[in-house]
C-alpha cells in the first residue's frame, strides 16, 4: 500500500498517456470545456516480479486497483468529479510493470477567446499532476510526444461537436527543485466550425441590412417606409437576443460578432432617423401649401361678400384663384352720377384697396410655394445624399469587420 519502491529516497517513475477520444461540449457561456479521453498511466512496482516460466507462461495478471498502490494523479482543470466508476483493473507483468487504463468524461474549465466568434480557434489546458507526491517521490513524464498525441488522437476521435482538431500538444514542466512537482500539461486546440454562424446569424444579419438599403426606393409619402425600417431593426434585435445566449459576459473585450451586430444595428437606426427627418420636412412643406390654398380662398371670398351689399358700382372678376388674375372692371351706373362723382371714387379707390390686398396675398402665396417646394428639394437632397454616406459607410463598416476577422492576430484578452 505504500509507494513500491525498495529504497525510499528513489523516485517512482510514472509515465502517462492521453487520447482525445471525443469533444463532447464547449460552453462558451459557462467557460467550459468537455472532452471525453481515455488515460494510460504506467509505473513499475519494485517488489512484485515472477518468472513465467515457472507459472504456466503466464506473464500478466489483472488486479483490483484497491489492492496496490496507485500515483494521485489528478487533472488541475477538472471542476467535476467523473460519474463513470474508475477502471476496477490493473494490469501488472512479470516485471512489475503496472498499467492503469482510464478513460472518462472531463468537466474542466478553460479560459475561452471568443473576440473571433464564430471564426475562433480554442486550446484547452489538461494539465496533470500529483495531488501530494513532490518530484522527490514521483517523476512524471508523457509516454508520447506532440505528434504522436496528435496522429493517435485523431484516428480514434469519434465525435467532434461543432469543433474542428486541429492538435495536442503535449509539454512536460520538470521540476527544477525536489520540493516542486512535475507536471504533464496536454494542451487541446481545435476550430470552430463556422459554417452554421454563417448561415444562422451572420447572412441573415446582412439580409436585413439589404433590404434597410433597399428600403430607401420606397416612397417617402405615408408610412410604409418608415414601418418597413422598424421591422427591419426590431429583427436584428432578435438576432442580438439569440447572440447574448451564446456570448459569455465575461469577456473584457467586446467580441467582434457584437461589434457587428451593433454596428448594422446603429446604422439601420441612423438610416431610420434620417427617414423620419425626410418625412417630416415633406411634411412641413405640404403644410405650407395647404395654409396658402387656404389663404387666397379666404381672402378672395371675403372680397366677394364684401361687394355683395353695393348696388352694382362695379363688376369684378376672379377668373381663377390658381394664377391669381383680377380683372376689375367698372361700369358707371345712372343712379351713381346722382350720387356724384365723390362717391364713385371712393368706392374706386376701396376697391383698389382690396385689390391690393389680394394681390399682395397672391404675391406672398407664391413666394411661400416656392419656399415649401424648397423644403422639398432640401429633402430630396438629404435623402440621395444620406444614401451615398450610408452605402459607403456600410461598405466601410464590413471591410474593416470582415478584415478584422481574417486576421490572425493573437487574440490575448
Ligand atoms: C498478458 O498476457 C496475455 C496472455 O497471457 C497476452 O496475450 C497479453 O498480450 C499480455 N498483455 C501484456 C500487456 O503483456
Ligand atoms: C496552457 O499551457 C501552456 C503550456 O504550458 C501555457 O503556455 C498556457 O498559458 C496554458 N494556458 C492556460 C489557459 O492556462
Ligand atoms: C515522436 O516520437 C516518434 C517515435 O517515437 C518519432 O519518430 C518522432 O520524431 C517524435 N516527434 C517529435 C516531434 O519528437
Ligand atoms: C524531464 O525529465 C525527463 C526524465 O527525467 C526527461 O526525459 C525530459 O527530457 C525532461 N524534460 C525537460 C523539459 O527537461
Amino acid at each position: 500500500m505504500t509507494r513500491p519502491v525498495k529504497n525510499y529516497k528513489n523516485p517512482t517513475l510514472v509515465s502517462l498517456e492521453v487520447l482525445l477520444y471525443a469533444i463532447l461540449d464547449v460552453v462558451e457561456k459557462d467557460q467550459k470545456f468537455i472532452p471525453y479521453v481515455w488515460t494510460v498511466t504506467r509505473w513499475n512496482n519494485e517488489y512484485i516480479s515472477w518468472d513465467p516460466d515457472q507459472f504456466c507462461g503466464i506473464d500478466n495478471v489483472s488486479l483490483r486497483t484497491e489492492i496496490l498502490w496507485k500515483p494521485d494523479l489528478t487533472i488541475v482543470e477538472m471542476t467535476e468529479k467523473d460519474k463513470a466508476p474508475p477502471s476496477p483493473y490493473l494490469t501488472i507483468n512479470n516485471k512489475g510493470d503496472v498499467e492503469v487504463q482510464n478513460d472518462q468524461v472531463l468537466v474542466s474549465t478553460c479560459r475561452m477567446h471568443i473576440y473571433k466568434f464564430p471564426f475562433d480557434i480554442q486550446s484547452c489546458n489538461l494539465t496533470f499532476r500529483s495531488i501530494i507526491h513532490t518530484a522527490r517521490e514521483i517523476r512524471l513524464q508523457p509516454s508520447d510526444n506532440s505528434s504522436e498525441a496528435t496522429e493517435w488522437s485523431r484516428e480514434v476521435m469519434r465525435t467532434q461537436y461543432e469543433w474542428l482538431f486541429i492538435d495536442m500538444i503535449v509539454t512536460a514542466n520538470n521540476a527544477t527543485i525536489l520540493t516542486d512537482q512535475d507536471v504533464v500539461i496536454y494542451t487541446i486546440t481545435m476550430k470552430r466550425r463556422s459554417l452554421l454562424y454563417i448561415v444562422n446569424f451572420l447572412l441573415p444579419v446582412l439580409f436585413f441590412l439589404c433590404l434597410d438599403l433597399a428600403s430607401f426606393m420606397i416612397s417617402d409619402y405615408g408610412g410604409e417606409k418608415l414601418s418597413f425600417k422598424v421591422t427591419v431593426l426590431l429583427a436584428i434585435t432578435v438576432l442580438q437576443l439569440i447572440l447574448n445566449e451564446i456570448l459569455p459576459s465575461s469577456s473584457d473585450r467586446v467580441p467582434l460578432i457584437a461589434g457587428y451586430c451593433i454596428g448594422i444595428f446603429a446604422l439601420m437606426m441612423l438610416s431610420l432617423l434620417e427617414t423620419i427627418f425626410v418625412m417630416y420636412l415633406r411634411q412641413k412643406s405640404s403644410q405650407d401649401t395647404e395654409r396658402d390654398g387656404c389663404m387666397i380662398h379666404e381672402s378672395i371670398k371675403s372680397n366677394k361678400e364684401s361687394h355683395d351689399w353695393t348696388s352694382g358700382g362695379f363688376i369684378y372678376n376672379v377668373s381663377s384663384s390658381e394664377t391669381g388674375e383680377i380683372l376689375p372692371g367698372a361700369k358707371e351706373d345712372r343712379s351713381s352720377k346722382l350720387l356724384g362723382e365723390c362717391y364713385t371714387l371712393e368706392r374706386l379707390s376701396d376697391e383698389l384697396r382690396a385689390m391690393e390686398k389680394m394681390l399682395t396675398l397672391l404675391f406672398k402665396s407664391n413666394k411661400d410655394e416656392e419656399t415649401s417646394g424648397y423644403w422639398n428639394r432640401v429633402a430630396t437632397r438629404v435623402d440621395k445624399a444620406f444614401f451615398v454616406f450610408y452605402v459607403l459607410v456600410v461598405i466601410l463598416f464590413l471591410v474593416f469587420i470582415f478584415l478584422e476577422w481574417q486576421s490572425d492576430s493573437i487574440d490575448t484578452t
